[in-house]
């Protein structure tokens, strides 16, 4: 289908609601009973968010990171990062350095993780997803820890990628292990869909597969994806419980995405269709090649992380009829995606790229 061009007029600019900010520690109680909390993935998008929910709540927390965290960034960056928390440097694929350099022989409460391979290729996604979270959780037992609140990802119902087993195969670890869990398996964040505010900015049209309505999800903020998962801790609903979670609001298709963004930028909507089997046959070139050339299996598996997000909703998926349930799909929070966007626009808000962003 080609392009909307040539329409008269755009669509009216939507009233804006602006982002609301994250609460303030005056504006959370205090838990009521305070934790010593070991978090892992402290410096990532929803990491970072979350040491503030838990700082907010009153917990003890030391994070436990690696020396040249965010991809290049100085030890010298990431403590200013995370500055005025207790940081700890050191390998969480190493159990040594995970008991000598993290837990240092001290009783924890919780172990928090927030932390996923940053590439999602197999390898990486064994070796953070699965085996460095499983090497944290035998730690962590020594050291006393009672309640594990691990970020998943909603996506893990329906696994056919690596990363997607890899995440499911410490998911049963943890359940097996006997601690309580609470799995918080979260649908998309802003970030993975923010990618292409910058491109519709400068007057390109925004990217669909297909007609635009293959896939829907309920984008969550980092921040109330952050106090859902602080809020796991000692909350006996969400003890020992898989929890899929989504933002407030309805389901969004990436078609209504692109129309709230021509909106805001008072354009008449533009939309540049994607054929599904473009994708199929990069999956299928470098899926070939990776036969024969490492790096090519490697970038076969990204093209089918890309499909993977171009064709599955993140919600709900309903086992009977394995269709995507958005009313099942439970909601948390106040920040919207379009609140968002407004703010992408406006330049009050920083959009940060997502790793396995399609476009
Ligand atoms: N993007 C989405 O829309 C979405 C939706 C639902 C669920 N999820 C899931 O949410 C989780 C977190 O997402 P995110 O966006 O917050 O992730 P992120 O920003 O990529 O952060 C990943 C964190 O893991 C750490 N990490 C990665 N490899 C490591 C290693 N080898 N050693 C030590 N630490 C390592 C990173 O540390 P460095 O800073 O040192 O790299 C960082 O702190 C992922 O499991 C993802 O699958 C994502």
């Amino acid at each position: 289908m080609p392009a909307a061009r040539g329409l008269a007029s755009a669509s009216p600019i939507p009233q804006i609601a602006r982002m609301g900010t994250p609460p303030s520690s005056s504006e959370i109680a205090p838990a009521p009973q305070p934790r010593r909390v070991f978090l892992l993935g402290a410096t990532g998008t929803i990491g970072r968010a979350t040491l503030r929910a838990l700082n907010r709540r009153g917990h003890e927390v030391v994070c436990f990171v690696r020396p040249r965290a965010r991809a290049g960034l100085e030890l010298a960056a990431t403590k200013s990062l995370l500055a005025g928390v207790t940081v700890r440097f050191g390998d969480v694929a190493d159990p040594h350095s995970l008991a000598s350099d993290g837990f240092c022989g001290e009783r924890f409460d919780a172990l928090v993780s927030c932390m996923a391979s940053r590439t999602g290729a197999p390898k990486d996604a064994w070796a953070i997803d699965y085996q460095a979270h499983a090497n944290a959780l035998a730690a962590a037992q020594k050291a006393g820890v009672t309640q594990v609140v691990l970020l998943s990802a909603i996506c893990v119902q329906k696994p056919l990628l690596a990363f997607q087993h890899a995440k499911l195969a410490f998911e049963k670890a943890l359940i097996d292990s006997g601690l309580i869990y609470s799995i918080v398996r979260a649908t998309a964040f802003f970030k993975s869909l923010s990618g292409q505010v910058e491109r519709v900015k400068r007057g390109k049209p925004f990217l669909v597969f297909g007609d635009g309505t293959l896939t829907a999800c309920k984008p969550i903020s980092d921040d109330d994806l952050a106090e859902y998962l602080a809020e796991c801790l000692g909350n006996e609903n969400r003890c020992n419980a898989i929890l899929p979670i989504g933002g407030p609001g309805e389901a969004i298709t990436p078609r209504q995405q692109g129309e709230h963004l021509f909106a805001l930028l008072g354009r008449a909507p533009r939309f540049r269709h994607v054929p599904l089997a473009l994708l199929n046959g990069v999956v299928g070139v470098l899926g070939g090649l990776g036969h024969v050339i490492p790096a090519a299996a490697e970038k076969a598996e990204l093209a089918r992380i890309g499909r993977y997000y171009a064709t599955e909703s993140m919600l709900v998926l309903d086992p009977q009829s394995g269709r995507y349930d958005a009313a099942r799909t439970p909601s948390t929070g106040t920040q919207t995606l379009f609140d968002y966007y407004a703010g992408l626009v406006d330049g009050s808000a920083a959009a940060e790229r997502g790793d396995h962003a399609v476009f």
